[in-house]
Parts: C-alpha cells; sequence; structure tokens
C-alpha cells in the first residue's frame, strides 16, 4: 500500500519534504553511494536531470561524448550543437562500443552507463581516468540498482525512478559528486539557464534541492511509489539483492538465446552487454516481421513491449531488471518459439 497522507498537500509543507527527503535518503543508501555525494529529485525524469547537468557543468574544459546508442547520440546532439561545444566524440553502431581508451583525462566525459536502445554497456569504470581534471557524466538510468558502479569514477550520474526500480515515472535523479559540486560553485556558464536547470541560488549551491526542496511542484505520488519500490529493494537484500535479480534474469534470457540459432544478441560482446535492457536479433526478421511477431505476444499477454527501440536495427528487446522474475524470463522461450512459427507462417 502507498502511503497517501502527503498527497494532495503541498510538497513544500513539512509532511512533504519529509516523503521528499525519505526518498532521497534511501536511495542514497540503497546505492551506497560515498558521504560526499549530493543526490537530489529534479524535474523531467533522466532527460530532465542530465541536460540540468550538461547545461550547468560544461563548457569550463574540453569534452569528450562517447555514445553507442540514440541516447548517447542524444546527449552528443545537445553538446555538439545545442551548447556549441567542440566536443570529441566517439560513436559506436547499435551492438558495439566505441574505444574507451586514451581518454584525455584533462576533458569531461559524458557518457551513457547502459544503453537502453541497443543493449550495450560499458564494461566496468576502469577506462575512466582515476586522475582525471575533467568531469565524468554517467546518464545511469537503466544502470542505477543493476551494476555495483565505482562512484569514485563517477562526479555526475542521472536515472528515473521507471527503470530499474520500477517506479512512476516523471522525476529525475541527479547524483553529484564533490568535484562537480566544487564546479559549480567555481563555474558559471556564459549561456542562460532556465530556471528548471538551476543548481545555483546566488552564487551558492541550492543545498535544498538536495534535501527534498524540490524546483518546482512534483508529483507526491510518483514520490510515495519511489518509496515504495525503494523499501521493496530493501527487502529483496538492498543494492546486493537487485543485481542479483537482474543477473539472474540476464543469463536464463542468454540460456533461451543459447538454444535458438533463430535468436542472437545484439551486443555480440558478453562484456560490453545488458544485464539489464537485453536486445535481441531475429534472424531474417525487419521491422514489419518485429512487428507482427511483437503483437501477437501482446496479444496473448505473454510478452509486452517487447519490439525493439524505434531507431535501432529491428529485433526484440526483454527487459532484465530486478522488477522482473526469472521464471518470467525462463517462461518466455517457449512463447518466443510460437510466435516466430506464427510469424513466419503468416
Ligand atoms: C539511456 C537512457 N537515457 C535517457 C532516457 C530518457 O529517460 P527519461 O524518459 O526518463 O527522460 C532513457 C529512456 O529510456 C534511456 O534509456
Amino acid at each position: 500500500m502507498l502511503r497517501d497522507d502527503a498527497l494532495g498537500r503541498s510538497h513544500r509543507a513539512a509532511l512533504g519534504k519529509a516523503r521528499l527527503a525519505e526518498a532521497i535518503e534511501r536511495t542514497h543508501a540503497l546505492l551506497r553511494l560515498p558521504a560526499g555525494y549530493r543526490l537530489g529529485i529534479v524535474p523531467a525524469s533522466d532527460t530532465g536531470a542530465m541536460e540540468m547537468a550538461i547545461w550547468s557543468l560544461l563548457g569550463p574544459r574540453p569534452v569528450t561524448m562517447l555514445a553507442w546508442e540514440s541516447f548517447g547520440a542524444g546527449w552528443v546532439t545537445d553538446v555538439a550543437k545545442q551548447l556549441k561545444l567542440d566536443a570529441a566524440i566517439r560513436n559506436a553502431g547499435y551492438g558495439e562500443i566505441c574505444d574507451l581508451d586514451g581518454i584525455d583525462p584533462a576533458s569531461d566525459i559524458v557518457f551513457t552507463w547502459n544503453g537502453t536502445t541497443s543493449g550495450v554497456r560499458v564494461p566496468n569504470g576502469d577506462w575512466i581516468p582515476a586522475d582525471r581534471e575533467g568531469l565524468s557524466f554517467a546518464d545511469a538510468t537503466s544502470a542505477v540498482f543493476a551494476y555495483d558502479l565505482p562512484w569514485d569514477k563517477i562526479d555526475v550520474a542521472t536515472f528515473s525512478w521507471q527503470k530499474v526500480l520500477g517506479g512512476e515515472g516523471g522525476h529525475g535523479v541527479l547524483v553529484l559528486g564533490p568535484r562537480a559540486v566544487e564546479r559549480l560553485q567555481t563555474y558559471t556558464p556564459a549561456w542562460p539557464l532556465p530556471k528548471v536547470f538551476r543548481l545555483v541560488s546566488k552564487g551558492a549551491l541550492a543545498e535544498g534541492i538536495f534535501k527534498g526542496e524540490t524546483i518546482n511542484t512534483p508529483s507526491m505520488l510518483a514520490v510515495e511509489d519511489a518509496i515504495f519500490a525503494l523499501e521493496w529493494a530493501k527487502g529483496l537484500g538492498g543494492l546486493k539483492g537487485l543485481i542479483a535479480r537482474s543477473d539472474a534474469n540476464a543469463v536464463a534470457l542468454d540460456r533461451i538465446v543459447a538454444e535458438r540459432d533463430w535468436l542472437g544478441h545484439l551486443a555480440e560482446d558478453s562484456a560490453t552487454r545488458s544485464k539489464t535492457s537485453v536486445c535481441l536479433t531475429v534472424k531474417g526478421a525487419d521491422a514489419d516481421f518485429i512487428k507482427r511477431f511483437a503483437s501477437l505476444l501482446e496479444k496473448e499477454g505473454a510478452a509486452y513491449d517487447i519490439a525493439g527501440y524505434r531507431d535501432a536495427p529491428p529485433g526484440l528487446r526483454v527487459w532484465c531488471g530486478a522488477t522482473v522474475d526469472t521464471a518470467d524470463i525462463e517462461a518466455l522461450g517457449p512463447w518466443l518459439d510460437w510466435a516466430f512459427e506464427e510469424t513466419l507462417r503468416s
């Protein structure tokens, strides 16, 4: 049951603020963030959190942009075309990852930890220079709660509640390490910032954002749902429990793929293959085949939203995050066989 005493009340009342602070504190604890890291709830989901970080922090240093799927490509567009920063851009096609070696430690680095639309993730944080002078920005929306993230390599991380936590969408979560905070305190971008992006007020960090004083009105229903999800996660053993569930789901799906010659992984290298958003290839399938295949499964109530992302090569995408029971992944195998045969026949 969701608690409802803060619903319909002001988010600035003591009760609303306490519930926002509870969501923040529980998330901080669940992620095992280092003590000096701040976490805040911000507008406009993961996109809002990323845009806020990019627009507030980039500018004083060279930038290295890494992209291997559509969301990462979107951040490249923002930085190169909107902010017009002269970025070193490294791109990889769907299913592949770009070269992570030799990144300029003087530059800021912007990347997506786990590419949701290609099923490709970074293998670890070893490639992020420990002695970097720049900041590292990780869009971690389908990575948090599924991997043990090396926070010492991450200065800025963003995510939203609706992915691995399975909460209601709407708000973004912004994590700032001490070096990112220092940048905010010492650097003012040359461009104007809309109110919803502003992390600095009168020259000082807007500390309230990290204590539950949101920039504008949040959905308290979504906040209650996030707290509910965080309690659920704690009951599963916290981060370790969530990671174990994702791992087991990815293994179960990989077994299904290995047993079928018509299924493959879009991300061929298992070291950079996602354990949450697993993207599959289907032998001979074009966009129309996948559409018919997915709608057959949907009609049977066997699998929903299983078609790959609209900009990705035609294929399937199976969510393996902690909200999914491994038995349900296992049950998917025969359904995939059935849908494949039916689609071939029709
Ligand atoms: C890697 C990644 N970044 C950004 C987004 C956009 O997230 P939101 O809709 O929470 O703004 C998504 C959504 O799926 C995503 O997968």
